[in-house]
């Protein structure tokens, strides 16, 4: 059995990457956010286990303990570090206090915590392990107004290589550090939304149709990085 633990599905890249996960019989997927869709909700069951958490909030997450007695018949796991905002969105100064600690708690606190419960956890039956990271090109470059965003997604970055060189002699786990590029999603919504230098070319994209679908993304991402 694989069992795939993924974040934030409600919409976007992550509820793409269920659907696909999804027509896997051998596949269970244990979901990890705030919201679901109605779908999700009609499907819950013994494959998909919609596990309510607050990313922000570490006391929501689960603990390895849990995640250990999830796995017990575990062939394969796999983390998917998907949930991520891209707010606050503008000069450093003027940064939102709330908003600015939620993007750290969300795109590099709870990746982290995840990580460390989820290697605990993981069974000695496990022949595979893969911890796939959900970055973007804003990790390494400096866009005007993005700091939070690229600081936290470097940060993470920086987190899972060392993951990598810890388990380089481990050939059962395998650590994925992703760009998915643009697309469709609430997130270019709220780039759209915000006010900052360079922002046309993320209006020129949508009104030119040029965001790819996130299904396209996450066809390619899962044969990319996730096949045996
Ligand atoms: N879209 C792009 O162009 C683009 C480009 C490069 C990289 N990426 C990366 O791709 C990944 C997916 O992005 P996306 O575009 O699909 O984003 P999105 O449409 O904004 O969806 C983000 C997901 O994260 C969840 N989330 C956010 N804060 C949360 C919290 N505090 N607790 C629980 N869940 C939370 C959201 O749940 P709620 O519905 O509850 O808010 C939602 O399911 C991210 O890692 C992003 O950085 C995106």
């Amino acid at each position: 059995m694989r069992y795939v633990v993924i974040t934030g599905v409600s919409r976007g890249l992550g509820e793409a990457l269920l659907n696909q996960f999804e027509t896997d019989e051998d596949t269970t997927v244990l979901a990890l956010g705030r919201g679901f869709t109605d779908a999700q909700r009609i499907a819950a069951g013994k494959r998909l286990i919609l596990r309510h958490c607050e990313l922000a909030e570490p006391s929501t997450l689960p603990h390895a303990a849990e995640l250990s007695e999830l796995f017990e018949d575990a062939d394969e796991v796999v983390l998917i570090h998907n949930a991520a905002v891209v707010a606050p969105i503008g000069p450093i100064g003027d940064l939102d206090a709330d908003e600015l600690a939620n993007a750290v708690a969300v795109n590099l606190t709870a990746p982290m915590l995840l990580t460390n419960s989820l290697l605990a956890a993981l069974p000695a039956t496990a022949g595979r392990a893969v911890i796939m990271f959900v970055s973007s090109g804003a990790a390494h470059r400096v866009i005007d107004g993005w700091s939070a965003y690229s600081a936290t997604k470097r940060g993470a970055e920086e987190f899972f290589a060392h993951l990598a060189e810890q388990c380089s002699d481990d050939p059962r786990i395998k650590v994925e550090i992703v760009n998915p590029g643009v697309m469709d999603t609430g997130m270019q919504e709220t780039i759209r939304g915000a006010r900052f230098a360079g922002q046309q070319r993320f209006l020129d994209l949508y009104e030119n149709n040029e965001l790819p679908d996130p299904a396209a993304i996450a066809a390619r991402l899962i044969e990319e990085h996730l096949q045996a």
